[in-house]
């Protein structure tokens, strides 16, 4: 497997084999098993698998963990030459921003408005624009993203269709540990016993969506706000969960109408001090 830091290196590199099916994984790095298999899933659709491993400036706000962000390379590398990486972009941020704050833009729907962008209102202009630009750098024909970021992939599904990039977006299932809890870089700043606690998340969203799937769609907005809630009123072991967001939406991220059969419940929610969980769940209606 071959590192490269520029992207003119990366080019050169691709350029003759360009008449394969080469897959991009865009990463933070701080690999878990979940991006594992989203390399896995690359490997067994594609002929060349690029991995990018770049912590995105753009995508954090002020106050937000870009400096403390896990920066862990050399891990990763060992990761990745376990499942058959073939290459791995790591830029650094003078490589992929020579002028900052840039003077493009790529997201203005509303989607990319709701849910985290109300607590983290630039979040996903940064994620457009580096996905936009990992896209043009490595020209994959597929790219992998992970579903637990479903807002995220939501989004470049439309940003590839509207900027008409010939790219196939394949969403991966979210990976758990045994006890439920979505694989994420950010779990590691959980306590042990937050830790512990943690899947209480999952098994809340399992549970409403079993009362969504049979309830009538009027009754909606009072279950969820006692789902909501009795989650902001947990406290085992002094571990504390404060909801940012629990959201119902239909699949492709717009508001619930009443005959809608796929739904997905989103959430962001805070456990402890320091640590904003994601996880989502998509379930049918009867
Ligand atoms: O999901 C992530 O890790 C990041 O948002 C991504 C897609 C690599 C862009 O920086």
């Amino acid at each position: 497997m071959k590192i490269f830091h520029t992207i003119k290196e990366l080019r050169e590199t691709l350029q003759p084999l360009r008449t394969q099916t080469i897959a991009l994984v865009p990463t933070m790095g701080n690999l878990h098993n979940g991006h594992l298999d989203l390399v896995k899933k690359a490997r067994a659709n594609a002929d060349i698998v690029v991995v990018s491993i770049f912590i995105n400036p753009t995508q954090f706000g002020v106050g937000e963990d870009f400096d403390t962000y896990p920066r862990t390379l050399d891990a990763d590398v060992e990761k990745l030459t376990s499942v058959n990486a073939d290459y791995v972009f790591a830029p650094s941020v003078e490589e992929m921003y020579p002028i900052l704050p840039t003077n493009v833009q790529v997201l203005s729907g509303d989607i990319s408005k709701i849910l985290c962008a109300k607590t983290r209102p630039t979040h996903f202009d940064g994620v457009g624009l580096v996905v936009s630009k990992l896209f043009n750098i490595v020209q994959p024909n597929i790219a992998i993203f992970g579903k637990k970021d479903y807002q995220q992939l939501a989004i470049i599904r439309q940003l590839v269709a509207e900027l008409n990039f010939p790219i196939e977006i394949i969403g991966a299932e979210i990976v758990r540990a045994d006890d439920g809890l979505a694989l994420s870089s950010r779990n590691q700043y959980l306590t042990e016993t937050e830790r512990k606690h943690a899947p209480l998340l999952q098994k809340t969203l399992q549970n409403l969506a079993n009362e969504l799937k049979t309830a009538n769609f009027a009754d909606f907005d009072n279950i969820i706000a006692k789902t909501i809630d009795n989650l902001n009123s947990t406290n085992i072991d002094n571990v504390r969960f404060k909801v940012d967001y629990l959201e119902v939406f239909n699949q492709n991220l717009q508001p619930p109408k009443a005959d809608d059969k796929g739904l997905v419940i989103l959430t962001a929610c805070y456990l402890g001090d320091k640590t904003r969980l994601l996880d989502n769940l998509e379930f049918t209606r009867n």
